[in-house]
């Protein structure tokens, strides 16, 4: 099907490899800054329940779907639907997916440079010295230069490790850092919830409050759970290229669905309890996003005994989290430029991160120098954040399911995901009508209320 398949492609060499990668890109900011505190306000444990039956129910076979396209096709998320489909319009999908990777790294990138100014900040000590958290932020991120230098600097650590390939680059950093976040994460855990008053944070997060279910409740549920496991986009769709033959496509979607869920709850049993140990007036006053992350945990981490060598993890934690999330997105756009464009990885990645970062600059911008440059009122990280998240995640996540249920069809998803016949399933038939009625439904209403409501996705 690939115009040189004598050279042999790069791949995933081990199961561990392809769901460390995998759930590296899932696992990201959305996780830590979003899913706690948006659990909270709708219902706690009540949302959980929804969440987590929404992974299963379309998560599952959503991921499922973008994986067997990828693998199926061997190529970067165009070329696949080209392969896939030839000579029709269903590789306007894929493309799709490479601009809203493009979008997404321009304001992601912005946020993940913080992440390395606060690291910084943390190992300096300097939350000890300042009293006022919020201006703190407001004069970082609104500096002329310093948070574009981090920026760059979290491009090219990106750039780097998608330039060594998915083998040597890829799957062996996230072989590490994955099992590093979660190892961090649990020791900010073990921390947050002994401190005295956690309870009360415990109490939010996991006792149900159906009364605070809404219909717009619901369909944050479904939002996040789309945003979180990084579907819609293409991201899967490439890694997935990048997956052996014999890999069991379902039992992987299956774990890169855990991983996620169960690092955006231990996420928020490492957030919750710590913000209600230090604050008297509940979590309401709080909008989940870079005021959590950046001024409410910093306040939280000076008042807590232990809490400078706490905020280092946990700025590190944050940092990792987010690169192994933006090498998938730019390994998306790098997979295009190298087998469409016929460049070899160096040049893909260089052109690539460049060009990313060109747009990204201006994001970081408008939280300073450019803050005036609005379009609809939003600022241009605003715009940029809102247009991935909200309109081609969701567009991106509706098409691919009515590809794989309506084009790709029955017979060649089953071959693929059974690995031509070789696994057999009694499952494969329910997840395929999911695909093929539910999930377009579903995701179709978030498609169209993501429009008009913002914060239902990202
Ligand atoms: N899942 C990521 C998070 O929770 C964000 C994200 C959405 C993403 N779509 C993506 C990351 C695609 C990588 C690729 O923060």
């Amino acid at each position: 099907m690939s115009g040189n398949s004598t050279i042999i492609r790069d791949s995933f060499s081990s199961k561990f490899g392809v769901i460390a990668a995998a759930a590296g890109s899932a696992v990201g900011l959305g996780n830590i800054w979003r899913f706690p505190l948006v659990a909270c306000q709708n219902g706690g444990g009540a949302f959980l329940i929804l969440y987590i039956g929404f992974v299963l129910i379309i998560g599952i076979p959503v991921l499922l779907s973008e994986f067997s396209i990828g693998r199926r096709a061997q190529l970067n998320a165009f070329g696949s639907f080209r392969a896939i489909a030839p000579k029709t319009k269903w590789s306007l999908v894929g493309l799709l997916g490479i601009i809203a990777a493009f979008t997404i790294l321009a304001f992601y990138s912005t946020v993940a440079g913080w992440t390395l100014e606060y690291f910084t900040q943390a190992v300096s000590g300097k939350f000890a010295n300042v009293s006022d958290m919020s201006k703190n932020f407001s004069d970082f991120s609104s500096h002329p230069y310093r948070p574009l230098i981090w920026q760059l600097l979290f491009m090219i650590l990106t750039a780097s490790v998608v330039f060594a390939g998915i083998k040597k680059g890829i799957e062996k950093l996230t072989k590490i850092l994955m099992p590093i976040l979660v190892i961090l994460i649990i020791a900010v855990v073990v921390r947050s919830v002994s401190l005295p008053g956690a309870s009360q944070g415990l109490h939010y997060l996991f006792v149900p409050d159906w009364s605070a279910v809404t219909f717009t409740t619901v369909l944050m549920a479904l939002g996040q759970a789309a945003f979180s496991l990084s579907i819609g986009m293409g991201a899967l769709i490439t890694y997935g290229s990048y997956i052996q033959k014999d890999n069991h496509l379902l039992n992987t979607s299956i774990q890169v669905a855990m991983a996620d869920t169960g690092i955006a709850i231990l996420s928020s049993l490492m957030v919750i309890p710590a913000v209600f140990a230090f604050t008297s007036s509940g979590l309401s006053e709080f909008s989940p996003g870079p005021g959590l992350v950046f001024e409410v945990l910093p306040n939280v981490f000076k008042s807590m005994p232990g809490g400078g060598a706490f905020s280092i993890m946990f700025f590190f934690l944050l940092a990792v989290a987010a690169l192994t999330s933006t090498i998938s997105v730019l390994e998306v756009v790098v997979a295009f430029f190298k087998e469409e464009l016929k460049m070899s990885r160096g040049k893909a990645t260089i052109i690539a991160s460049v060009a990313i970062a060109a747009l990204g600059v201006l994001a970081t911008l408008s939280f300073g120098l450019l803050k005036d440059i609005t379009l609809f009122n939003f600022t241009i990280f605003e715009m940029l954040n809102y247009l991935s998240a909200n309109v081609l995640l969701t567009f991106g996540a509706l098409l691919i399911v009515i590809f794989v249920g309506w084009k790709m069809g029955k017979s060649q998803f089953y071959d693929e995901i059974s690995n031509n016949g070789t696994i057999k399933s009694g499952i494969y038939k329910i997840i395929f009508f999911i695909i093929r009625y539910i999930a377009p439904v579903a995701i179709g209403i978030i498609a169209i209320a993501a429009f008009f409501v913002d914060g239902i996705t990202g």
